[in-house]
């Protein structure tokens, strides 16, 4: 287990109001995701992306994407999954995905602590871990 980044304000974003739209616009670039609670061992991560991310996939764990605002595209091998603000969706471990966003997205991710945001693949995209807003 982890241990909380510098970052992490005291409250760990316990007894206290989070507006997660309002957290991701706050985030100074896109494919930044930021931490702004914890629940037990998972984190919700919000980021704003644009474009094409990477086919990857999580060996060990789901990963649930919450669309706040745009509309997301979350490619399959088997087809695709198009979010809008408000709707949701569970990619199942070990499935392989690519999240797209014609325009920007700002988006909540929930997933275990620890978890890298390319999964299996490396490169530009992979992004620091653990980064609370
Ligand atoms: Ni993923």
């Amino acid at each position: 287990m982890q241990d909380a980044s510098p970052q992490a304000p005291a409250t760990r974003g316990q007894r206290t109001v989070i507006n997660p739209l309002a957290k991701a616009r706050m985030i100074d670039g896109q494919w930044l995701p930021r931490v702004i609670a914890e629940m037990n061992d998972y984190q919700f991560k919000v980021a704003r992306i644009e474009g094409d991310f990477v086919w990857h996939q999580h060996a060990e764990t789901d990963e649930t994407f919450i669309v706040l605002e745009g509309e997301l595209r979350i490619d399959l091998r088997d087809g695709a999954l198009v979010l809008r603000a408000g709707e949701m969706a569970v990619v199942p471990k070990g499935v392989e995905h690519k999240p797209y966003a014609a325009s920007e997205v700002k988006l909540l991710l929930i997933e275990p602590r620890g978890v890298v945001n390319t999964g299996d693949a490396q490169g530009e995209r992979t992004a620091p871990n653990d980064v609370w807003i």
